[in-house]
Parts: structure tokens; sequence; C-alpha cells
């Protein structure tokens, strides 16, 4: 059976997998400002600290490493450099590296914000080009998983969503919730996203553990939205009422990282491999 060690479990994708059925074997996940209760080992672990990282790697000697730990605000990462770079770029390189050194084949979760504006939808091999911070330190972290190996794997995704009913700090929840109590929600209608479903993820994560799959994966799903629309699609799906959503300008955010138009992955390759992702509109 595989042993895994998962950076980052106590994010959105890291508690799931450390839950998911396909974690068989033996796992091991890593925190860093956010202790975690679960039934596998978990051990605290700042990335950009290479010595640690390169003990706790050779302790636990995983066959594979999915390496989830990131700084994921785009807008901090816009802000604060050395957070970008320290913890996206060096952080992943010192991972890789002690990955590699114990013979363990690294998984990367990466993001569409690797592409800037073209497209509409970003295929596997395009060409990848940022147009933010967050963006590019992830590019720099794909090209040290990467140049480390053949085996290794990049797995990119879009803005994740839960569809489910249960709760988890995501877009989708996060609009369930404002929904339930009543709230009004304004949200973003003139950015396409490809949304990638949270079961969709971890499943997928499973699939490239088990098979041994290398290479760039995307996982999104066929579905061109906005984030209007979704919430859209949310409120219908849980019968709570759309008329509480409004449709706004993402000029409307005051963001300061520069974003596309269309933040859209084609997940083309995973398909080919008969993986078919999750459809999100229901007319
Ligand atoms: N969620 C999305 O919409 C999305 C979309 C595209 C790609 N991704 C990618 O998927 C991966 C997981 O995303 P997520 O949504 O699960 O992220 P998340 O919920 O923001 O969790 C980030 C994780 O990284 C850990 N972390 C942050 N700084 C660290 C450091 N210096 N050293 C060690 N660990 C550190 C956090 O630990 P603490 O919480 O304990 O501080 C947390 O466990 C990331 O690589 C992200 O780029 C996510």
């Amino acid at each position: 059976m595989t042993s895994l060690l998962v950076t980052g479990a106590s994010g959105l994708l890291g508690r799931c997998l450390l839950d998911a059925e396909w974690s068989g074997g033996r796992v091991v996940g890593t925190y860093y400002t956010t202790p975690i209760e679960s039934g596998h080992e978990t051990v605290h672990l700042d990335v950009r600290d290479g010595e640690a990282v390169a003990r706790l790697v050779e302790r636990v000697d995983p066959d594979v490493v999915i390496h989830s730990a990131a700084a994921t605000s785009v807008e901090a990462c816009e802000d604060d450099p050395k957070l970008a770079h320290g913890t996206n770029a060096r952080g992943t390189k010192h991972v890789v590296d002690a990955a590699t050194a114990v013979g363990a084949r690294v998984i990367y979760p990466s993001t569409a914000y690797v592409f800037g504006d073209g497209g509409p939808v970003h295929a596997e091999d395009d060409e990848p080009a940022p147009m933010n911070r967050y963006g590019r330190s992830k590019l720099d972290g794909e090209r040290y998983v990467q140049a480390a190996s053949p085996e290794n794997t990049i797995v990119r995704f879009c803005v994740v969503v839960n569809l489910g009913p249960a709760d988890s700090p995501d877009f989708g929840s996060w609009v369930r919730g404002r929904l339930e109590s009543g709230e009004r929600v304004r949200l973003i209608d003139d950015q396409e996203i490809t949304p990638t479903v949270l079961s969709d993820a971890i499943d997928a994560l499973g699939y490239l553990v088990e098979h041994e799959t290398a290479g760039v994966f995307h996982v999104a799903s066929p579905d061109r939205l906005t984030r209007y629309e979704l919430g859209v699609e949310i409120a219908r799906r849980h019968g709570l009422d759309p008329d509480l959503l409004e449709a706004i300008p993402i000029a409307e955010m005051d963001w300061q990282a520069p974003r596309p138009d269309h933040l859209c992955l084609g997940a083309e390759k995973l398909s080919q491999y008969g993986y078919q992702t999750t459809r999100i509109r229901t007319e």
C-alpha cells in the first residue's frame, strides 16, 4: 500500500486528502498554524525551513508526497513577495529536494493562475504566462517539481467548490452559508471560471496516486460560468433564494493583483483516461 505524506493537511484540500477513502496506507499530514485532529499522524511544518522539511521527509520516508501546502491568497501574495516566493517557490523546492532524496514521487496541486489572458480555455500543454505574484510563485514551484523527476505530477485546479451539504472553507460553502442566513451576496459576473468540484479534485488525486500517472493534468468542470452564475447554481441546488445574489463587475472587488478575464482550464488529459469531471450547470 502506498505511504503518503500530505503537506498542508490543515487546508481545504489537505483535510479531505487525510480523510479520503483511497488513502488506505500510512498517511502523515502537516499543518503550519492550525493543528488538526485526525486518525493519522499530524506534525507541524514550515516549508520555508529546508532543514525541517528534509528531517521530516527522511523520517516519514513516504512513497508519495502530495505537496498541498501553499500561500493561497492571491491578494496576500501580491502584497508580500517574500511570502509568495518563500512559501510557494522556495518551500516547494525544499519539499521536492527532500522527496527526491528518499525516492518519493511528488504530486503538486497548482492553479489556473499560472495562465494569463488568452484562451479562453487553457489546455495542459499551453504555455503558462502568469499575471500575478501568486501565479508566478506557483509556476516556479511547478518548475522545481518537473525538473526533479519525470515521475512527478502537477495537477492544476481552478476555483475549488464544495457543492455538497458539508461545510468546508471554500467558495461554495461560503455562498451557501450566506444565503442560508438570508444575507445578500455580491458576486463577480464578468470573469469566467471553470470551477473545480472538491470531490473531483480529491478523486483525481487518488487516481493519480494509484495509477502512478506522471505529467501535467487539469481538473475542472467542463462548464464555464461566472461566480454569479455559480452562485445561482448553488442556490438552486440547495433550495435557497437566488434573488439574494447581486451581479457585480470584477472592478468592484478593488483587488490589487491583476487577474485574467477567463480563468478556465480544459481537463482533456484526464478525460482521455476515462475520467469525467462534474458538470455544474443544471439547466
Ligand atoms: N482552493 C482553491 O480554490 C485552489 C485552486 C487552485 C489551486 N489550489 C492549490 O491547491 C493547494 C491546496 O489549496 P487549499 O485550498 O487547500 O489551500 P488552503 O486551504 O489555503 O491551505 C493551505 C495550507 O498550506 C499550509 N501552509 C501555509 N503556509 C505554510 C508554510 N509556510 N509551511 C507549511 N504549510 C503552510 C496551511 O497551513 P495552516 O492552515 O495550518 O497555517 C494550510 O494547510 C495549494 O497548492 C493551492 O495553490 C487551490
